[in-house]
């Protein structure tokens, strides 16, 4: 059996995560690890172990790892692309200076570790469509720099100290659950939350711009198959390409315009964002994940839609 740590599992991926794998591998086997002002609620912090457990503080990393004889980690601390930006060295911080602290741990008590990289780990002159899975990676922004940093270092432990590492490139994720905040893929969650309040959507993406997006249930199943896959099949580690869909915003506003067909949508484009989405890349080619560990995504732009407006619904009714 699994003793799972997870570091930062309030945050967007995390609070998802942690309950999905309390039910997989039992409540009792799954740390949530959070900071203080991000302290879980409701069901996350009644359903199984919680323990503060700051990224940028080894020891306290350390300690709750011997507690729970911790075997697996998923470091899912850190900032997203746009608020990065705003704060350069605190990104490094909790990405890099934090990696290492749960790297050196890993490495020390035989922890498998899993920390995703990212779309934002390309940048401008990486090939734009059906992006390879080994490329140029020369981001401009903060995040993508940590990011492939991110990938560099997990690899450099599983080379030099046979640390298990593994990740995926996670593309924009969408959720009904937890708000993203302070990303640039994030105007594929906020659409959503403006359809359902039966208000227009300011789009802060210019039309014609297309990113990688999936629905969090495949992401979660993502993390889960990879770290459960076959070492022996495993080419790349660090990290993997996966891919579920890709599209602009007019095709995302036709999408729910299908459901709600009063929505409405104006352009109002942010700079920062609309940098940073050019940037990255249209669609990744996700064909070595699909090889290597058997990926294969469940939710396509259409099935998505239909769920998550119906999951709104009922959040915003109750
Ligand atoms: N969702 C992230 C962001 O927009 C990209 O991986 O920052």
């Amino acid at each position: 059996m699994k003793n799972i740590l997870i570091i930062g599992a309030t945050g967007q991926i995390g609070s998802e995560l942690t309950m999905s794998l309390r039910g997989i591998y039992g409540n009792e086997h799954v740390v949530c690890g959070y900071i203080k002002g991000a302290e879980p609620k409701g069901e996350l912090m009644e359903s199984g172990p919680a323990e503060i457990c700051d990224v940028t503080n080894p020891q306290m990393i350390a300690e709750v790892v011997k507690k729970y004889s911790i075997d697996t980690i998923y470091n899912l601390a850190a900032l997203l692309s746009v608020v990065a930006e705003s704060n350069p060295m605190l990104a490094w911080k909790i990405g890099i200076d934090g990696l290492w602290n749960v790297l050196e741990v890993a490495r020390e008590n035989g922890c498998a570790v899993f920390t995703p990289s990212s779309i934002g780990s390309f940048g401008p002159s990486t090939p734009a469509v059906q992006t390879p899975q080994d490329t140029v990676q020369r981001p401009r922004t903060i995040y993508g720099v940590s990011k492939v940093t991110t990938e560099l270092l997990s690899d450099y432990y599983f080379n030099k100290y046979g640390v298990d590492t593994r990740a995926v490139r996670f593309p924009g994720l969408i959720s009904y659950v937890a708000l993203p905040g302070g990303g640039t893929t994030d105007y594929a969650v906020d659409i959503y939350y403006s359809a359902v309040k039966g208000e227009k959507f300011i789009c802060p993406i210019a039309e014609g711009t297309y990113m990688d997006m999936m629905y969090m249930p495949d992401a979660l199943n993502a993390c889960v198959q990879l770290m459960e896959a076959d070492p022996t099949k495993l080419v790349h580690r660090n990290a993997f390409n996966i891919a579920s869909m890709s599209f602009a915003p007019e095709q995302i506003f036709a999408a729910i315009k299908e459901h709600k067909p009063n929505f409405e949508m104006e352009y109002q484009v942010d700079a920062l964002k609309q940098s940073i989405a050019s940037s990255w890349p249209d669609s990744l080619d996700d064909s070595c994940a699909r090889e290597e560990w058997g990926w294969n995504p469940s939710y396509d732009l259409k099935s998505m839609t239909t769920h998550m407006l119906q999951q709104l619904e009922k959040k915003f009714q109750a």
